[in-house]
């Protein structure tokens, strides 16, 4: 910088911070230098430091936030609209018809592949060591007993930790009525085999997550998929039509940052879903793990809260927060708990206790909530600067979820993008997706795909996604 320049020092030193911003040296979303560093590296006095950083907002290249810092604005996808939810007419499905089920695999860790499919968080962005940590020492304490079968319905700490934490969904579960699972898998499991036997048919979101059509299938279960809306969820005008004609054993839905498409169901839809559901006894399963990762602001209410009946048989893990490989869930099993126990002694006979404690540790210590703090803070910047991107390298036609939590992105795409064709092509290049189609019962989504944002940005997922919008482009 020149001190005896015409043009003022902070100018020039605005300048050079958007010449960074341009080259992408700083990149959408990431926070810059704060304005004691800025000032100590440009050797320039504080005032000058902020009064650069504030031409810069000026000209709406970076924003500020409150008690953060100065970020780089990402690139206005503000304009770009969200998903369409293509009305549907409510028909029963016995999922016979969904091969692409098998296609997505989050075991997959093919180190040549970009994997944008699974909704998985990169395992460096996780608290692998403190739990493995926590781990060990739970196994030197239990000593030579570490290997006998823990209780049944999960080991007391975990169940005591997981009632504790309800209170922030608006709940107070009690311990004694909450039994842990392998996964959220094995919860829903539970619930659907508690509530359902084989050839009922359960209300399932349109679209859904594959994992639960997968279940759905596999147990001799059919879907009767009822449209969503990207803001507010399951629509409940069709939901109570389609309950007139159809008589189904459960609803499953996702109510708190829905995958794929994100959204959160207003506490208002949640009240009168539990409602509709209470007026005909059908017992609703919830599937809630991703609740705990708000991009900003609290942890939404889980539906469970506004059940007066003890008809939400309540499903969660740890698995999109801290440790998908523990196999840590668990269920609220409301009036099924019982049975959901005894369901359990046959399908697993209880959990292995090791995980279960080091992770009942992780939350007693505190740890968890630290963790979050910085991990929903990742998960919002890595979104941003995903959609950023997607805007930036796809064909006109692109359509966006605006998720407030998670790390998932519902994107349609132009209507002649074949998304199966797209699937192969990006495979080809080592690139996963995960295929719109694979999140109905029947088929559709044929020109929508989901965009997993569980990695770090890098230049690798940058490239990647140039790659995906030319294959978008050359497909449409
Ligand atoms: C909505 C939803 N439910 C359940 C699961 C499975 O969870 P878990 O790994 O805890 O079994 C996933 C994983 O992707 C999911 O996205």
């Amino acid at each position: 910088l020149k001190p005896r320049a015409t043009e003022p020092l902070y100018r020039q030193l605005a300048r050079r911070i958007e010449s960074a911003i341009r080259h992408r040296a700083y990149r959408a979303e990431e926070r810059l230098p704060s304005v004691r560093r800025l000032a100590r590296e440009q050797r320039v006095s504080i005032p000058t430091a902020l009064q650069a950083y504030a031409t810069l907002e000026r000209l709406g290249l970076i924003v500020a936030r409150p008690k953060s810092g100065f970020f780089v604005r990402a690139p206005a996808t503000a304009s770009v609209p969200p998903p369409t939810s293509p009305p549907i007419a409510a028909r029963i499905s016995d999922l016979s018809q969904t091969d692409p089920l098998t296609l997505i695999r989050s075991d997959d860790y093919d180190p040549r592949r970009v994997n944008l499919g699974a909704a998985v968080p990169s395992p460096d962005r996780l608290p692998g060591k403190a739990l493995g940590r926590l781990l060990s020492a739970a196994a030197r304490r239990l000593g030579a007993t570490g290997v006998n079968y823990g209780p049944l319905e999960g080991v007391p700490a975990l169940r005591r930790e997981i009632a504790r934490r309800s209170l922030t969904a608006g709940l107070a579960l009690q311990p004694d009525r909450i039994c842990v699972t392998l996964g959220a898998t094995e919860a829903v499991t539970l619930a659907l085999r508690a509530t359902c036997s084989p050839g009922d048919t359960v209300v399932v979101e349109s679209p859904t997550f594959f994992g639960l059509l997968r279940q759905l299938r596999e147990m001799g279960l059919k879907a009767l998929p009822i449209p969503v809306d990207p803001g507010t969820g399951l629509d409940l005008e069709a939901l109570s039509s389609a309950l007139r004609r159809t008589r189904v054993s459960a609803i499953l839905v996702i109510p708190n940052f829905h995958n794929p498409v994100g959204f959160v169901m207003p506490e208002a839809s949640k009240r009168e879903l539990v409602r509709i559901a209470a007026a005909k006894a059908i017992p609703i399963i919830e599937d809630d793990l991703y609740a705990d990762l708000p991009h900003a602001g609290p942890r939404p209410k889980a539906l469970k809260a506004f059940d007066r009946e003890d008809l939400v048989l309540l499903c969660s893990s740890f698995s999109k927060s801290i440790a998908p490989g523990y196999r840590v869930g668990y269920i609220a099993g409301g009036r099924w708990h019982e049975r959901i126990v005894g369901l359990k002694k046959a399908n697993s006979s209880g959990n292995p206790p090791l995980p279960s404690l080091a992770i009942a540790d992780y939350l007693a210590g505190g740890g968890y909530d630290r963790f979050l703090r910085s991990f929903r803070e990742a998960c919002r910047v890595q979104v941003a600067q995903m959609q950023g991107a997607l805007v930036a390298s796809f064909p006109a036609g692109l359509r966006l979820s605006r998720p407030e939590g998670g790390y998932v992105l519902w994107c349609e795409l132009a209507p002649s993008v074949d998304s199966m064709e797209l699937f192969r092509r990006a495979q080809a290049e080592h690139i996963a997706i995960a295929p719109g189609p694979t999140f109905s019962s029947d088929g559709r989504y044929r020109n929508f795909i989901r965009v997993s944002c569980g990695h770090p940005w890098s230049d690798r997922i940058e490239a990647a996604v140039r790659t995906l919008g030319r294959l978008a482009a050359a497909a449409s």
